[in-house]
């Protein structure tokens, strides 16, 4: 069991959900930490409340899809902490529509973010653990990275490439004594929903012949709620990563993400596609 005390642990998508949830427990676990996202403001009011002092919590307003930011962000915990431990992959985003519908400028914009600006901050990271001969990246997928569904299949898309990289990446960095981790939330309650209505809005008001679907889909998710997760579950589940001596090559939560999982392994895909087919609402 390796401690989370003096970790020098980079979060991206720090200033809400999952990746706020990731940053206070890493605190809590004594992580010297550098938080970032863009909206610089919820970013800082974080760090100060986590660390008044300002010596073990570093806030680097940044855009993942920005390549200065990115070494705003790697340079920044260097500047400051001298090392790399660990690089949390956590922001991201999802965009809603059916295939035919969603504009490819979106349908890019979504892999820059959750794929590619992973896979460059992953490139800036790997160097300096790997020279250093361990350290760990932590890459937070979805169970959507395993189950794709209608209107979704753009986002889910993404997580399925986060998996590939993610499961690949293990076996390049496992010579050199680093360890590679994919976390598979299931649906939790968080900004995740207005982030991906915002990112959507322009597909959402002209659906055409898919417009009585939507609103199926959004009861689809209004129950999900009922059994939504928070952050801190997953948060707990980075936290475990991070700590254990040898860390499982992928983790989920909270429980339904375990069932879906579960159900994905089991079950033929006639009946998976039965099961999240669309419906009008
Ligand atoms: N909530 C769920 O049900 C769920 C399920 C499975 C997986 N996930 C995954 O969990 C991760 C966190 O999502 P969440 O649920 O915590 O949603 P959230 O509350 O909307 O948080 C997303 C975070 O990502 C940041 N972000 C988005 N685009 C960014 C960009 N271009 N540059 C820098 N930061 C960016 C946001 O910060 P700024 O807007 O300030 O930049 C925010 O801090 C995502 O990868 C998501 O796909 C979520």
């Amino acid at each position: 069991m390796r401690s989370l005390a003096d970790q020098v642990i980079i979060v991206t998508g720090a200033s809400s959900g999952i990746g706020e949830a990731t940053a206070r427990r890493l605190a809590r676990g004594g992580a010297k930490l550098v938080i970032s996202a863009r909206r610089s403001d919820r970013l800082e009011a974080l760090a100060r409340e986590l660390d008044p002092s300002g010596e073990r919590v570093l806030a680097v307003a940044a855009d993942v899809t920005d390549d200065a930011g990115r070494r705003r962000v790697v340079d920044g915990a260097l500047g400051k902490f001298g090392r790399i431990d660990a690089l949390v992959n956590n922001a991201g985003y999802g965009t809603r529509g059916p295939v035919e519908l969603v504009p490819l400028e979106l349908i890019r914009r979504n892999f820059e973010t959750n794929v590619f600006a992973l896979v460059a901050l992953t490139q800036l990271v790997a160097p300096h653990l790997r020279e250093r001969g361990s350290g760990r990246i932590i890459n937070i997928g979805s169970v959507a990275g395993r189950i794709a569904r209608p209107l979704s299949s753009v986002y889910d898309s993404t997580k399925h490439a986060v998996e590939a990289i993610t499961d690949g990446l293990r076996g390049e960095l496992a010579p050199f004594g680093v360890q590679v981790v994919l976390i598979r939330p299931g649906f939790i309650l968080s900004g995740f929903l207005d982030a991906a209505n915002q990112a959507s809005e322009s597909i959402l008001a002209h659906g055409g012949p898919y417009a009585p679907y939507f609103a199926g889909f959004r009861h689809d998710y209004r129950r999900l709620q009922q059994v939504a997760g928070t952050g801190d579950d997953i948060a707990r589940l980075v936290a475990k990563a991070l700590t254990a001596r040898r860390p499982a090559g992928h983790y989920a939560a909270p429980a339904h993400a375990k069932l879906f999982l579960f159900l994905k392994w089991l079950l033929p895909n006639r009946l998976l596609d039965w099961i999240v087919r669309l419906r009008k609402g």
